[in-house]
């Protein structure tokens, strides 16, 4: 069984997006990808770059309630006729038992299946899959420009974390590798 891991590292939640609709515009129908990383680590700001490399309907928010929400693919989007987006938060499915029982096989074959908090628990739904860990780069805290003065600027770059962003490919549809997915010199691999 083939696999690799490529690491990168991304200085906040706009270069997260950017690397994720790289990624999601060379996904196709049956792809898995298993994302983990802590609460708050960015598994839903991530899927929402994949939903626009995917060309899916926008507004991807967690769906910790309903556990699993479906994105259909936009005709007159970036790829008309590509695979839905089916995504799933699994945290609070104890086990791969729970998951069978809302029936993400039926669709794992046609669209894409993104599953925060899947680790141990969607393995089984294919033959390959993309694990994704996102991890806050501790140590690697860089302030934003211009974020130490002007105390009622609340934008979001004030939120702009670097985070590592690891993808390890598992299984015969990544056994050639990684997508291209860096623009040069735009994202640093970690030397260390
Ligand atoms: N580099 C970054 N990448 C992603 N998100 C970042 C980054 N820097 C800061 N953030 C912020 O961190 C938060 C990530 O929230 P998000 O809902 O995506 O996390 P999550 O992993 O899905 O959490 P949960 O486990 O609760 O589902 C957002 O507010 C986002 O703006
Ligand atoms: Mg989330």
């Amino acid at each position: 069984m083939s696999e690799w891991t490529l690491s990168l590292t991304v200085d906040g939640p706009e270069r997260t997006q950017a690397l994720a609709e790289r990624l999601g515009a060379r996904l196709r129908a049956g792809d898995l990808l298993v994302l983990t990383g802590e609460l708050g680590a960015g598994k839903t700001t991530f899927t929402q770059g994949l939903g626009r490399g995917l060309g899916v309907r926008p507004g991807i928010i967690s769906p910790t309630f309903v556990l699993v929400r479906r994105h259909p693919n936009v005709p007159d989007g970036p790829r008309p006729g590509g695979p839905d987006l089916v995504h799933v938060d699994a945290y609070r499915l104890g086990s791969a038992a729970e998951v069978d029982d809302i029936d993400l096989e039926d669709t794992v074959d046609t669209a894409v299946t993104v599953v925060e908090w899947g680790t141990g628990k969607v393995e089984h739904l294919a033959v390959s899959r993309l694990e994704i860990v996102l991890e806050r780069a501790v140590g690697a805290a860089v302030p934003a420009p211009g974020a130490a003065d002007g105390a009622e600027d609340d934008t979001e770059d004030d939120d702009a974390e670097p985070r590592r962003i690891t993808l390890t490919g598992i299984g015969p549809r990544w056994a050639d590798g990684p997508p291209p997915l860096e623009p040069p010199g735009e994202w640093s691999a970690p030397g260390h």
